[in-house]
């Protein structure tokens, strides 16, 4: 089975609509409905299966709120809006900064104070991946970490609190280079909260960001759920922000609002190779908490970026960008 029929089916399964209804229709069993709902998924398609009144059908969970803002009383409870970003690889040529700055641009006009960046902010340097600087037009260090201290969104009233990934951290293991240092000196709007994940608060609210490196996820929903269930209970979350695999997903588990975040920058040649789908966009959340800090209601914005808004060719993205600046 390829992308194409995936594509086809996805396109049959309706926002609400009947899931025996669909297998009735597509002679499907159980199991063969499961294996494309995963395939679905795989794909980087968003697609659950929930009961309402009894009868099992399709949910598509974007923009999808977790509850029903009109039950909400908002007069105790407290408002918050934030942006995430992750896995921006600059260097890469086929870095897509331009969307960072759109991403930023629409943060402000929105009033947003808060985005948070969940790691890989650099392409960093695999000495085990000789190819790899055919594919910068930033090698090493300096660099990479200039390009970011220059060119990364300076907007006002938004600060950026970020973490450092796997290819961040590849300046480190390579001659002890930190990049949050560099960028803690020069940009007091960028917080440096931790290498690979760190636990934080906005409005009480606690939120724990995460780059887990290592493999693809090959399902979307597995290894989120297994990094859920391993967090520490003092550590527990009400969000949790994962970056890394460059793909696009919500979902509440155990009470966590968990979400894969996209990458802004486009498909490398490294991704290519491994077959590794890659997923372009970044989320508005808005949230609404109670005094306890707990999430009274929770909707993630999924912001995509597809073909018309990225730049596809390769060094396209950084001879034009320009910095984005808003005093
Ligand atoms: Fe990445
Ligand atoms: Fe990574």
């Amino acid at each position: 089975m390829d992308n194409e029929f995936v594509e086809k089916q996805y396109k049959y399964m309706h926002n609400g609509a009947s899931v025996e209804d669909f297998m009735h229709k597509f002679h499907m069993n159980f199991d063969e409905l499961y294996g494309l709902l995963e395939l679905c998924r795989i794909y980087g398609k968003m697609i659950d299966v929930e009961e309402k009144d009894g009868v099992l059908v399709f949910v598509k969970p974007i923009n999808r709120s977790w509850n029903n803002k009109l039950d909400l009383d908002p007069t105790n409870l407290i408002h918050t809006q934030f942006g995430v970003v992750s896995d921006t690889h600059v260097g890469n040529i086929h870095q897509q900064f331009h969307l960072l700055n759109q991403f930023y641009r629409e943060a402000y006009n929105r009033g947003i104070k808060k985005v948070y960046h969940v790691g890989d902010i650099v392409d960093g340097n695999y000495p085990n991946r000789p190819e790899q600087p055919r594919q910068q037009f930033l090698h090493g260090f300096d660099e990479q970490v200039s390009y970011v201290v220059d060119m990364y969104p300076k907007v006002r009233g938004i600060t950026t609190e970020y973490i450092l990934g796997s290819h961040d951290e590849t300046h480190y293991k390579n001659g002890q280079a930190t990049v949050n240092n560099w960028l803690s000196r020069c940009r007091k709007d960028m917080v440096f909260l931790g290498q690979d994940c760190a636990l934080t608060e906005l409005n009480g609210v606690k939120i724990f960001l995460d780059h887990p490196g290592g493999g693809s996820a090959q399902s979307l929903s597995y290894k989120p759920q297994k990094r859920i269930e391993t967090l520490e209970s003092e550590h527990k979350p009400k969000i949790l922000l994962i970056g890394h695999y460059h793909k696009s997903y919500y979902f509440v588990y155990r009470n966590v609002h968990g979400l894969l975040v996209p990458s802004l920058c486009d498909k490398t040649q490294f991704q290519q190779k491994q077959g590794l789908y890659n997923y372009v966009g970044a989320y508005f959340i808005d949230m609404y908490s109670d005094k306890d800090c707990n999430v009274k209601f929770f909707s993630p914005e999924e912001i995509i970026y597809g073909p018309n808004d990225m730049w596809d060719e390769a060094g396209k993205d950084y001879s034009r960008v320009k910095k984005l600046v808003i005093k």
